[in-house]
């Protein structure tokens, strides 16, 4: 794609953002889309190609801390939540939304690059339909039951007031999410971090920089049809008082809340940033990596889901960074689909 395509098709600053990812003078389509099938075929079954995007299940999982993403200890899967189909009240996937930045992709289809992949890999969703088994209903807790009928005052105001797990003891802010309400266009990341925790903001230090780089050369921001949530509120900090994964308890304690962010906004795509948002959000082993979900379409309840590697992760394996443009082109023309 020429600067002046990208120009012309909204993709303004995609030169831009290679030069802020600094892959600007290695970038090569061809021989990412060579390196992406070697590393797919080298994983096991995991996702369904994007011709076919897969029923996921939008449910509570845990995480791994983002910037160690590759190599992050599993948290035992007997601790999860219990998977259930989604819940009533769920968002929907907008008919035919009309963008309004604008990111478009090629003429004709997907970009070249897409149709280089192979992906052989297709993804199972883990999905029980409620009432299946013959196991009782659990009972609904019924403050997850008044969240899900919040408005956005409301959950702003119950967020900030929220005792529902440990990490509100050490939080100096409720780092609720911050942007355009009606954003077509929603990146989540894990959890705040020290800036985001004094701040009360979501991607305010380097990592944050790094990300609003990304919307840029998407055509978006911060505020103007992007919307930056965080799987978890408040900042998950070990004894030594350093940055630590959300555990599974404090992710589904907290869920909730970014549920009833998605059907607020009702978004057209979302973006994952990092593994703790991917299997959070579509109910994956925590064992599965982030890797095995890149270059497939998601979805969380009916949106589409695009995983990509996180910022923090991003600053420091410029590898990677290469493949997160690739991740952000295969958002960029799933939105253009969902618009058609
Ligand atoms: N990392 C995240 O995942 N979220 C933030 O808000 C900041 C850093």
């Amino acid at each position: 794609m020429s600067e002046q395509m990208n120009q012309e098709n909204g993709f303004g600053s995609s030169l831009a953002l290679l030069d802020a990812l600094g892959i600007g003078p290695v970038w090569v389509r061809r021989e990412l889309a060579v390196e992406e099938v070697q590393e797919q075929a080298q994983q096991p079954a995991s996702a369904t190609p994007i011709a076919a995007p897969v029923e996921a299940v939008g449910a509570v999982e845990q995480p791994s801390r983002a910037p160690v993403e590759p190599a992050r200890e599993p948290t035992p899967v007997a601790e999860r939540p219990a998977v259930q189909a989604p819940p009533a009240g769920a968002p929907k996937a907008p008919a035919a939304p009309v963008p309004r930045s604008a990111p478009v992709q090629e003429e004709g289809g997907p970009p070249a690059w897409l149709d280089e992949m192979d992906f052989a890999a297709s993804l199972e969703p883990v999905l029980i339909p409620e009432g299946e088994d013959d196991e009782p209903m659990p009972a609904v807790d019924p403050v997850i039951a008044r969240i899900k009928q919040m408005d956005w005052p409301q959950l702003k105001e119950q967020v900030a007031d929220c005792r529902r797990c440990g990490l509100c003891q050490g939080r100096k802010k409720t780092v609720f999410g911050v942007g355009d309400e009606k954003a077509k266009w929603l990146f989540i990341g894990e959890g705040p971090g020290r800036n985001e925790d004094i701040q009360g903001e979501p991607f305010v230090g380097p990592a944050g920089k790094l990300l609003d780089n990304m919307l840029v050369s998407m055509g978006v921001k911060r505020g103007d049809n992007a919307y930056i949530a965080n799987i978890v509120k408040c900042r998950p900090t070990d004894e030594n008082g350093r940055d630590r994964p959300p555990s599974p308890q404090e992710v589904a304690s907290c869920l909730p809340y970014l549920q009833r962010q998605i059907e607020l906004i009702q978004p057209t795509v979302l973006v994952a940033l990092g593994k703790t948002a991917a299997i959070s959000l579509l109910g994956l082993d925590p064992t599965t990596p982030v890797a095995r979900l890149r270059g497939t379409v998601h979805r969380y309840q009916e949106l589409p889901l695009v995983v990509t590697y996180h910022p923090a992760y991003l600053l420091r394996s410029l590898q990677d960074k290469s493949k997160t443009w690739a991740d952000l082109c295969l958002a960029m023309s799933t939105y253009q689909a969902q618009a058609r």
